[in-house]
């Protein structure tokens, strides 16, 4: 290869980015700290049910679950189209990491493998309690999921 010494910077710049990636963890965990927080996202995606954390699913499932919003989940959650593209972007930059090998990203997080893992211990009847009513439903349990924490000392069962 010949490259011209004034693309070295970007070369490598190009380098360590793809470098960073390969050496990241390979999982969506949720156990970091809250990612920022965007007011568009917050408003739409909030309304129905909690603003879910952009960390908790991969950058691939954030975006076929925008491009799905007209039938999301049996609702209708379709937004003018500028505003979608501005909160995939949000949630885009902000997504968890993708398990290696995973070809269709999940568009649910408590479908993906480290949910199932975190949660063995609650009983599948418990998720479908009157209190509870499904496992979406992540502020019934996480008394501070509203504001992106989901910690362990945090959690209280109805
Ligand atoms: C009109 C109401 C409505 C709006 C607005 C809405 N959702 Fe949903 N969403 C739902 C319903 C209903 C479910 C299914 C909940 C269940 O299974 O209990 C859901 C489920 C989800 C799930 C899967 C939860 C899981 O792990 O089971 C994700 C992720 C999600 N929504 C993201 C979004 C995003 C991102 C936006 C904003 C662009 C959004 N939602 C806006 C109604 C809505
Ligand atoms: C039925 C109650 C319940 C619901 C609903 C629930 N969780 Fe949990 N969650 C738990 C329990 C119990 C644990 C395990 C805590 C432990 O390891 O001691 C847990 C663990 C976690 C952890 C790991 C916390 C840590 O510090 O190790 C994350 C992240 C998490 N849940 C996210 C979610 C998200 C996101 C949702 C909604 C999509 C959700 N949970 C819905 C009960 C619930």
């Amino acid at each position: 290869m010949n490259i011209p010494v004034r693309m070295y910077p970007l070369v490598i710049l190009v380098t360590a980015t793809l470098l960073a990636a390969a050496t990241a963890p390979a999982v969506a965990d949720g156990k970091r700290k809250p990612s920022p927080a965007d007011p568009a996202w917050q408003e739409e995606c909030g309304s129905c049910h909690i603003a879910y954390p952009p960390r908790l699913l991969p950058a691939g499932s954030w975006q076929r679950l925008m491009q799905g919003l007209g039938d999301h989940f049996g609702s209708d959650a379709s937004l003018e189209p500028q505003r979608a593209a501005a909160i995939e972007a949000f949630l885009v930059a902000n997504a968890g990491r993708s398990k290696d090998g995973v070809t269709a990203p999940p568009l649910r997080i408590t479908e993906t493998p480290w949910f199932r893992g975190e949660h063995d211990e609650v009983a599948t009847a418990k998720w479908r309690s009157p209190a509870i009513g499904s496992p979406a439903n992540c502020g019934a349990c996480h008394t501070q999921a509203e504001r992106g924490s989901f910690d362990e000392d945090e959690i209280r069962i109805p």
